[in-house]
């Protein structure tokens, strides 16, 4: 736009030099620069040399875009504080020709906006196996098209994108990162350094019990921790006992705690990142199930206990006293019956047949019974 007001404008001298045709020219002119930076507040000294060529005037076109070309000033040394890209044009003002230009230069600017690399996910500790991303952010830089440069430990290759993906980090990747970004002649300046640290461990999960036995009819809350580190997701498992195989009961919470009511041997392990990389199982944790009626009340069944065992202790004792009483006069009785006995030879046989008609009577009887029994069948 400038470029056509400039064009049509009545300063024929100037709307000359800049839109005179190049291409006719024959030997170019040639533009030095102390450097190809601009830093922030600083400035950069080009210079224009146009041999074979005597009595010039200088002209310096700054080229931001296609459509913005702009007459910045004149003479062969000039110093500039902005990016773009520049050219100079030799001028004859005798002859109102334009004698040589050269090829243009582009300067880069640097933009003090500020720069950051950042972990994508804010995860305070990185283990050796994960797959992590590093951002370069420009603050204020959105709507442009940058191009990035890294600078990492280990590497030769850095990515030139935004995003700087590594996949299964060891140790060695540990170091400090650094990025900045370019877009047209712009050039933002190293951001600070993000130190990255792996770690060579592998994370274990920890897995606790509110309580180790679930009440009848209630929960326990288990809860799963990484020390150390966030962004974890949960995988639950519970198998009945040591034998059997494990099932998982909750996959993938992000809640780090879990309600159960069942009995049983749990564990959990934990998960992050894509793909997903996983700790290492947490030890096992018994949990068991009130027995209903007697778990919970257990106080009160240790009571009704003892009190039976002691009454059942005295019952005991009082039988065995009671027997001793009623078994001693019988006793005696006996004895003085068979002294009795013995005095009469025919009372003792005839006692003695009375017993084995009793004892043949009652074998007898009990032989009979079982033929009876058997003969029935
Ligand atoms: C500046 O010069 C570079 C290199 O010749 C070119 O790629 C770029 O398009 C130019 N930019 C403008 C705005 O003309
Ligand atoms: C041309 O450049 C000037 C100053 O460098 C700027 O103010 C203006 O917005 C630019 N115009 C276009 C169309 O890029
Ligand atoms: C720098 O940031 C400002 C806002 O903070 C923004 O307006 C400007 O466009 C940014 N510069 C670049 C080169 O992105």
């Amino acid at each position: 736009m400038t470029h056509i007001l400039l064009c049509m404008s009545g300063l024929f001298l100037l709307s000359a030099v800049i839109c005179g045709n190049a291409e006719e020219l024959g030997v170019k002119a040639t533009v030095t620069a102390d450097r190809l930076t601009i830093p922030t507040g600083g400035s950069v000294t080009l210079t224009c040399v146009a041999q074979h060529f005597a009595d010039l005037e200088y002209y310096w076109i700054r080229e931001t875009s296609s459509e913005n070309k702009s007459l910045i000033s004149t003479g062969a040394v000039i110093s500039i504080s902005e990016g773009g890209n520049y050219t100079c044009r030799g001028w004859r003002r005798d002859t109102n020709s334009l004698l040589t230009e050269s090829d243009s230069v582009t300067i880069q600017e640097t933009v003090s906006n500020r720069t950051d690399v950042k972990l994508q996910h804010s995860w305070s500790q990185i283990f050796t196996g994960e797959t992590i991303t590093l951002r370069c952010e420009i603050q204020g830089g959105e709507g442009k098209v940058w191009k990035y440069e890294w600078t990492a430990p280990n590497t030769n290759s850095p990515p030139t994108s935004s995003e700087y993906r590594i996949s299964r980090v060891s140790v060695s990747h540990s170091g400090d990162y650094r990025c900045r970004g370019s877009s047209d002649y712009l050039l933002t300046g190293w951001s600070d350094a993000f130190r990255l640290t792996v770690s060579s461990s592998k994370p274990r999960a920890t897995l606790t019990a509110q309580s180790s036995v679930i009440p009848a009819g209630g929960s326990v809350t288990l809860s799963c921790s990484v020390e150390g580190s966030a962004g974890w997701k949960f995988d639950w498992f519970r198998r009945d006992s040591e034998f059997s195989v494990p099932q998982k009961i909750e996959a993938g919470t992000s809640e780090h705690t879990i309600s159960i009511s069942e009995g049983g041997i749990y564990y959990c392990r934990g998960g992050r990142g894509d793909p997903v990389f996983s700790t290492e199982d947490s030890s096992d944790v018994t949990v068991k199930e009130a027995i209903s009626g007697f778990g919970c009340e257990r106080s009160s069944f240790i009571v009704p206990f003892i009190i039976g065992l002691v009454s059942g202790i005295i019952v005991v004792l009082l039988l065995m006293c009671c027997y001793r009483k009623i078994k001693k006069p019988c006793c005696n009785s006996l004895t003085q019956s068979q002294s009795t006995n013995q005095s009469s030879a025919s009372q003792q046989t005839a006692n003695q047949n009375k017993t084995q008609v009793y004892s043949s009577l009652l074998h007898g009887e009990t032989r009979n019974y079982y033929f009876s029994l058997y003969y029935s069948f």
